[in-house]
């Protein structure tokens, strides 16, 4: 559990900052009266350098709606209100790429997964890391000017989903606002990193967390949270950036009938449910992407998948199950419901809409449309009117079997019925739950028209646990769903079934009124990475065989790539010092790419933000020398001991509790330890200590012994054991062979 620090009751933190603050701020005013000088002062020029009068990190409405005007600035993570992600900048350009070179990087101290674009404001650079922590450096020297660590309990750690990643902050009138993987939002001054406020958005007792961007939006910072694969009520919340108050919250699924928080529209809501879902919250987080657009005054977000994913379990008589898998649309100054568009009614397979919302001005059909665009995890690429959420057009982007196609008089999926599941009836669905576009930003160009979106193919099998069998445990997934059997692998072997897995990713640029793919670029190795365009028609990303390219936005030809050391999963930013343009990408995600090895001892990913510039010189860390490359790399388990049984309950106790961080199999595919290699399996009693004592906590390994039953750990001991030995064996004939 993580409630044992005291300062995360909800608004305990900081009024002693904020009168400090104030007072601070009388303070001067005081003494500029004191010495008034008789002339009156020059005028100050409203050049940019000029414009940090509010501190660091000195943006307000006005400078932001005006971002243009200031194209050598990033001042929020999509550059502008409308997420498109496309930078004015030309120095770097089609015939100057060629010079592209490292400029200056930063070792970032966590080896998790990171996320974050970097925000580029008034010469510094924030960007945030895995576990919530923010450094700010000097944006041209890379110079570290402060970095703060929320000190969240590592503990959080075994109820985030998908690593303890953090997808960047928030600038405004001098304070950077963080949403802590705890729950906590906080404001840090802009100049030092020192806490203004902090807030606890949620309850620590359920199992919330945050990785999301907040958004401000005229003086309120906005914030959802993630969870729904535990036990919780997703909501999206409103603070006043001033003070930490929070102004209104809009849940996304109703509460139990007669709930004080039902608004009219969750009364409606509760109409497309049955059974005791709130029980357990219901899940519906919406756990990424919020735009706000000044043109239609409202504030979007995509809310994600409900609790349990079984609808069976779920909401056992069917229905819609709104706002699950939905576009929500409310009003920016009120928090008030405006509209609502559900893309997968009834959801059953992790499809959250909770990936990248842009806005734009499309001709579409001869008429210049202000739309809302999405390629979510479902495959489908969705055009809206922004005011009104009236669909325009939705096709496939990707290969999806799900629905054939999106009625647009209904706006309705024509669903396949074949994908439903139940305790009694499999089924495969594609995309599987990773998605088709997951949370990698995509990009868009007002110059090509085309959106570039990172693209998986995949799909997985379904089906339900059986209902009386299903229990929450809060501390693990609680999906209801198995993803192995016998009547799965069975689907699998028909003639025509899709290939199982995340099969392939690629670079893809989509022209969104079309509704059709221009080019792909295919990736070398599975895994997507965010993507940014610029007005040289340049578009810029990573992947995972540890490359970051540059690409020619009309044509996808490769015009220049740096290797990196790692994979990256971030999307980039691009701004100017002076003279030069500099494009900025933090590198670092699951493992490492094939074939490179660690370059830092505590590192397994080689985490770091990475600037490049034309004729950047700056080389990054060979090879490890000395104690850091002695890194195990040989097998070496102890003998088996345990029994066949052991080892194959073992395997589904670990298939169930422990591969969503360890890897599936035992073999690790992020920087959580590769336990075939772990010096806990010399004796069961230390890695009992660990599993169940939860020695290991302070690293992100909290005890399991409230989710495994009696028996588990060791019989999970003995299965990493049994593959150990196994993989062992190949290792050494590998040897042989060479
Ligand atoms: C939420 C992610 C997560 C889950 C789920 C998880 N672990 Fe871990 N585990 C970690 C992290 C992170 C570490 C590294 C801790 C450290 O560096 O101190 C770790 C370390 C360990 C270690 C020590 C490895 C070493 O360095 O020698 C063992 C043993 C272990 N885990 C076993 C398990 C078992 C068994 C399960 C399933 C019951 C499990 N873990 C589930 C995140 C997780």
């Amino acid at each position: 559990m993580h409630i044992s620090e005291s300062r995360r009751g909800a608004g305990i933190a900081p009024t002693s900052n904020r009168l400090l603050g104030g007072l601070f701020a009388a303070g001067v005013a005081l003494v500029l009266n004191l010495s008034a000088p008789a002339v009156a002062p020059a005028k100050p020029p409203a050049t940019p350098a000029n414009r940090n009068t509010m501190g660091a990190a000195a943006v307000d409405s006005a400078r932001q709606l005006a971002a243009d005007r200031e194209p050598g600035t990033w001042m929020s993570a999509g550059r502008t209100y409308s997420e498109q992600r496309y930078s004015p900048l030309t120095g770097v350009n089609k015939a100057s790429v060629k010079t592209l070179g490292l400029a200056w990087y930063g070792d970032i101290d966590t080896e998790r997964g990171q996320e974050a674009t970097p925000v580029v404001v008034d010469g510094v650079l924030y960007v945030t890391s895995a576990w919530s922590l923010v450094k700010a450096y000097d944006a041209a020297t890379g110079r570290l000017l402060w970095a703060y660590d929320p000190k969240v309990d590592r503990a959080t750690g075994q109820i985030a989903c998908c690593d303890v990643v953090n997808r960047g902050v928030a600038a405004w009138k001098g304070r950077i606002y963080l949403g802590a993987l705890d729950g906590r939002l906080i404001a840090l001054d802009g100049r030092t990193g020192k806490v203004a406020w902090s807030v606890q958005t949620t309850d620590p007792k359920q199992p919330y967390t945050i990785t999301q961007v907040p958004r401000v939006v005229k003086g309120l910072v906005i914030i959802g949270n993630a969870g729904a694969e535990y036990a919780c009520r997703g909501y999206v919340s409103a603070y006043d950036t001033q003070t930490g108050k929070m102004k209104w919250r809009f849940y996304t699924v109703p509460g139990a009938p007669g709930d004080p928080t039902n608004t009219p529209e969750l009364k409606r809501a509760l109409a497309t449910w049955t059974g005791d879902f709130w029980k357990y919250g219901g899940g519906a987080t919406a756990w990424d992407t919020i735009l706000f657009d000044p043109k239609t005054n409202l504030i979007y977000f995509g809310v994600g998948n409900g609790l349990s994913w079984s609808q069976q379990i779920r909401s056992p008589g069917g229905g819609d199950n709104l706002f699950v898998a939905s576009i929500i649309a409310v009003n920016a100054d009120t928090g008030r419901y405006v509209w609502h568009y559900q893309e997968v009614p009834g959801d059953e397979w992790d499809y959250d809409v909770t990936n990248p919302l842009m806005t734009a001005d499309l001709k579409v059909a001869g008429r210049l449309r202000h739309v809302l665009m999405q390629a979510p995890k479902t495959g489908f690429f969705y055009l809206w009117d922004a005011r009104t959420g009236k669909l325009i057009s939705a096709e496939k982007f990707a290969p999806a079997n799900w629905a054939t196609k999106i009625d647009l008089k209904s706006g309705r999926p024509v669903e396949n019925p074949a994908v439903r599941y139940t305790d009694t009836k499999a089924a495969i669905v594609q995309p599987a739950p990773l998605g088709a576009h997951n949370w990698h930003p995509m990009s868009f160009s007002p110059r090509t028209g085309l959106v570039y979106i990172p693209v998986t193919e995949s799909s997985t099998g379904f089906a339900s646990v059986k209902p009386e069998g299903f229990k929450i445990n809060d501390r693990s997934y609680n999906t209801g769903t198995i993803s192995g059997s016998e009547a799965i692998t069975k689907l699998y072997a028909q003639p025509g079934a899709p290939a199982r897995g995340n099969i392939r990713s690629y670079l893809q640029a989509w022209d969104p009124v079309a509704q059709k793919e221009i080019w792909r670029v295919p990736e070398k190795d599975y895994g997507a990475s965010g993507t940014m365009v610029t007005a040289s028609d340049i578009v810029f990303s990573g992947d995972w065989s540890g490359m970051f390219s540059a690409f020619d936005a009309r044509t996808g030809a490769r015009l220049w790539s740096a290797p990196v050391a790692a994979n990256v999963v971030a999307a980039p930013s691009t701004y100017t010092i002076g003279k030069d343009q500099y494009v900025a990408i933090l590198v670092g995600a699951r493992g490492l790419p094939p074939g490179v090895v660690r370059t830092s001892a505590v590192s397994a990913n080689n985490s770091r933000i990475l600037v490049f510039k034309l004729g950047g010189k700056t080389e990054l860390p060979g090879a490890p020398v000395g104690a850091q490359a002695a890194v195990a790399h040989t097998l070496n388990p102890p003998l088996m001991t345990g029994t066949n049984e052991q080892v194959i309950d073992g395997q589904g106790a670990y298939a169930r509790t422990c591969a969503g961080c360890h890897g599936a199999g035992g073999v690790a595919d992020k920087s959580i330890p590769d336990l075939r290699y772990s010096a806990a399996l010399s004796s069961l009693k230390d890695w009992n200590d660990i599993v169940i004592g939860g020695a290991r906590k302070a690293g992100g390994m909290a005890s399991f012994k409230s989710v495994l039953a009696d028996g588990d750990a060791d019989a999970i001991f003995h299965y990493i054991v049994s593959q150990a030995n196994r993989d062992k064996a190949a290792q050494q004939a590998a040897a042989k062979g060479h």
